[in-house]
């Protein structure tokens, strides 16, 4: 093991690499992180975060305080004096579903000649099975060792995961170079799967397609449920005690979405394809996810009366969850440009979502949304909306219809209100 603290370089700071970098300074090392976006990094050093993260700005204030943690946009200053890199790039959906590698390819190729002997460069994005090798290639150096340490963070609660991980996965060829990125998790106390760097890659894709399988499971028992009359929520609740199921992940919703599932499961696929494996199960739970789309869109213009055709609708909550201000492959988003299509007029309230939005009205608060509306839709689970004042609701609509995609609201005081309301897989 070394002796603390260490010199760590991050590049990339998205979620993931914010992340790391703060929490890894907070923990007591040297941290630089690099980022190309220029103006992202000018509000990191001032102590600014870009996303909307608990805790987050927290940690970022105390780390460039104590001088531990400092930002740039120069790859080379940030792995000048690294013990361990860990790149944190995107690695969007590219053709046929597969993940672009590129800009991983690329960093590697830009930093190799400049690492220090002894150095560690660490995957810790989503990378395809067999990067680390392509990392190695890319860095071209004997004295440089690649390993796989994959991030199972969620958005909206970025920092207590990290800090408080279910286990850490360590890929790599050398049991000595796994142990060196092991040390920086130690204190943490969580379980460590130390294997080779594509078995490492294929845990973080596994798990985040067997989630992706387990919400697309329950969304379609909503469906049946609501076919034969049974109620998903106690169905839910009756599940989730069994401690083989558990109880996270199974609550119904308009589809799962986020930087993360849709790319990971189509990725997923795609190399069982390209590996002559047919992987139908996730192709089910990624064809139940589009068909949920569209189950809240049917659902939304049955309660608007049949058609939105230059009508107003309300979207309440447009991120793809509550907790965060991300709106990639946002099932919110999704249903709002159907609607469109449909030629219905979409308003829409997030308390993270102000200024303009192609095409939709963003309205300042969820009364300003709702007026007028000849159906409201929850969208995003935001606490905030089962505080409202639903008679004010119920004067300023045109209708009284509220689809509820997250089964979040009280269903039956609103209906005692004189409120039309659907659920998803509730009666
Ligand atoms: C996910 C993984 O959880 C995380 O481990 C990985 O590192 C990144 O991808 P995240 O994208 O932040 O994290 O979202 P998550 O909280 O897992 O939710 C994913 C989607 O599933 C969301 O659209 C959410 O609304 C939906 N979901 C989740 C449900 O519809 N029902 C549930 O019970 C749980």
């Amino acid at each position: 093991m070394e002796s603390e603290p260490r010199q760590i370089a991050i590049i990339g700071a998205g979620y993931v690499g914010l992340s790391a970098a703060v929490c890894l300074s907070y923990m007591g090392n040297i941290v630089r992180c690099s980022d190309l976006n220029h103006e992202r990094v000018s509000l990191l050093a001032t102590g600014k975060s870009p996303i909307y993260e608990t805790g987050l700005e927290e940690l970022l204030g105390a780390g460039i305080d104590s001088g531990n943690l400092s930002f740039g946009t120069d790859n080379l200053w940030a792995v000048e004096l690294a013990d361990l890199v860990f790149l944190c790039l995107p690695t969007p959906q590219g053709p046929e579903g597969r993940a672009d590698v590129s800009r991983v390819e690329e960093v590697a190729r830009e930093i190799g000649p400049h690492l220090r002997s002894g150095c560690i460069v660490v995957n810790k994005s989503t990378v395809p099975v067999g990067s680390a090798r392509m990392v190695q290639r890319a860095v071209g150096r004997r004295d440089v060792a690649v390993a796989s340490n994959p991030e199972f963070l969620r958005e909206g609660s970025a920092i207590q995961d990290f800090l408080h991980p279910d286990r850490i996965v360590i890929g790599a060829d050398d049991e000595h170079v796994a142990m060196r990125v092991a040390s920086l998790y130690m204190q943490l106390g969580a379980p460590l799967v130390v294997t080779d760097p594509a078995t490492a890659e294929t845990i973080k894709y596994a798990s985040n397609a067997f989630l992706a399988t387990k919400v697309s499971f329950v969304n379609a028992l909503a469906a049946l449920c609501e076919a034969i009359g049974a109620d998903m929520a106690s169905v839910v609740r009756g599940m989730g005690f069994d401690p083989r199921i558990g109880g996270a992940y199974l609550q119904p919703g308009p589809g799962w979405g986020g930087s993360c599932f849709p790319k990971d499961t189509a990725a997923l696929v795609r190399l069982g394809d390209d590996a002559g494996y047919d992987f139908s199960l996730l192709r089910g739970a990624i064809a139940v996810n589009e068909q949920q789309h569209g189950r809240v869109l049917e659902k939304t213009v049955r309660l608007a009366g049949g058609s939105v055709l230059d009508a107003r609708v309300a979207i309440w909550g447009l991120t793809f969850k509550a907790g965060t201000d991300d709106l990639r492959y946002s099932p919110a988003l999704e249903l709002a440009g159907r609607l469109r299509e449909l030629g219905a007029k979409v308003a829409v309230y997030d308390p993270t979502v102000s200024g303009e939005l192609d095409g939709l009205e963003v309205a300042p608060d969820p009364y300003a949304a709702a007026t007028g509306a000849v159906v409201t839709v929850v969208a995003t689970e935001w606490d905030e909306f089962r505080w409202l004042d639903f008679n004010k609701v119920g004067e300023i609509v045109a209708r009284r219809a509220i689809v509820d995609a997250r089964n979040l609201l009280d269903r039956d005081a609103l209906r005692r209100a004189g409120f039309a309301y659907e659920g998803i897989g509730v009666r």
